[in-house]
């Protein structure tokens, strides 16, 4: 039997307040999957992948990964598979690129290592490979990460997240601080190294036209509600108008 990378099942989050974050929430998703989130402010897309990351207690439901639930607490095996961008780039910024690259195999490398700075050759040469990947290899690999552009760190921190080679990157609006033609390159950049490392990507946007370019597949969130989840060629103008009505 083939499992889905992940299983979203009946998952609900109520926040204090009585908050419906997340409503009887159902997603699988595969290997090799392109998925872009759309949703208007507050219909739940961050807490979705808060959940997946395991740093949001579930009300309901349960999240398998290849049908292993959560509730066992498997995170070691999830913290390994899991890699994620984000929209702030959240890099050690008075750190050089490629020691931001190599912190994202630090679940890989024994805590001695990591506390003396004695990183595997393995690992150096591996963030070496992945900097001429993103496209970062005319600049010195040491150079502080607060001197780079904003384009530049996010390149860095796609750098790091295709270190640990994931099986799954989830990205929450990882280009909204980001120009729009930037934003449109960092978007084929991760598009591009996903699929020729066969990772999976769950990435929230606020842009339709990016969506469209970027994923396979498209879920559409309203209110913490699944509102559609279709192949990215088939959105339909009725199914946007649902959304941001
Ligand atoms: N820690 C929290 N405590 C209470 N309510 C929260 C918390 N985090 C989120 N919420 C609420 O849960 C709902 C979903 O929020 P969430 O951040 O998941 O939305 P989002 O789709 O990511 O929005 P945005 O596009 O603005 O980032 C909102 O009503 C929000 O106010
Ligand atoms: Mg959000």
């Amino acid at each position: 039997m083939v499992y889905p990378l992940l299983k979203i099942e009946s998952v609900s989050k109520i926040y204090p307040g009585n908050v419906l974050a997340l409503n009887n929430v159902n997603i699988n998703i595969d290997d090799n999957e392109i998925i872009a989130i759309l949703g208007s402010s507050g219909s739940g897309k961050s807490t979705l992948i808060r959940t997946i990351l395991g740093l949001t207690a579930l009300n309901y439901g349960n999240i398998f990964f290849r049908n292993n639930n959560y509730k066992d607490k498997n995170y070691k095996m999830i913290r390994n598979s899991v890699a994620t961008i984000y929209q702030n780039f959240n890099l050690v910024t008075r750190s050089s690129i490629i020691k931001n690259i190599i912190l994202g195999d630090i679940a890989k490398v024994s805590s001695w290592r990591v506390l003396f700075n004695l990183w595997p050759k393995e690992t150096i040469n591996k963030a070496i490979d992945i900097i001429e990947e993103v496209g970062l290899n005319n600049i010195d690999c040491n150079k502080r990460v607060e001197n780079l552009s904003g384009g530049q760190q996010q390149r860095v921190g796609i750098a790091r997240a295709l270190i640990s080679a994931p099986d799954i990157i989830l990205a929450d609006e990882p280009v909204s601080n980001l120009d729009p033609q930037t934003a449109r390159d960092i978007l084929r950049l991760i598009r591009e190294t996903a699929k020729k490392n066969k990772i999976s990507v769950l990435c929230s946007l606020h842009q339709v036209d990016f969506a469209k370019n970027f994923a396979d597949r498209i879920i559409g969130m309203k209110e913490g509600n699944i509102l559609f989840d279709k192949p990215a060629k088939k959105i339909l103008k009725f199914d946007l108008n649902k959304l941001y009505k």
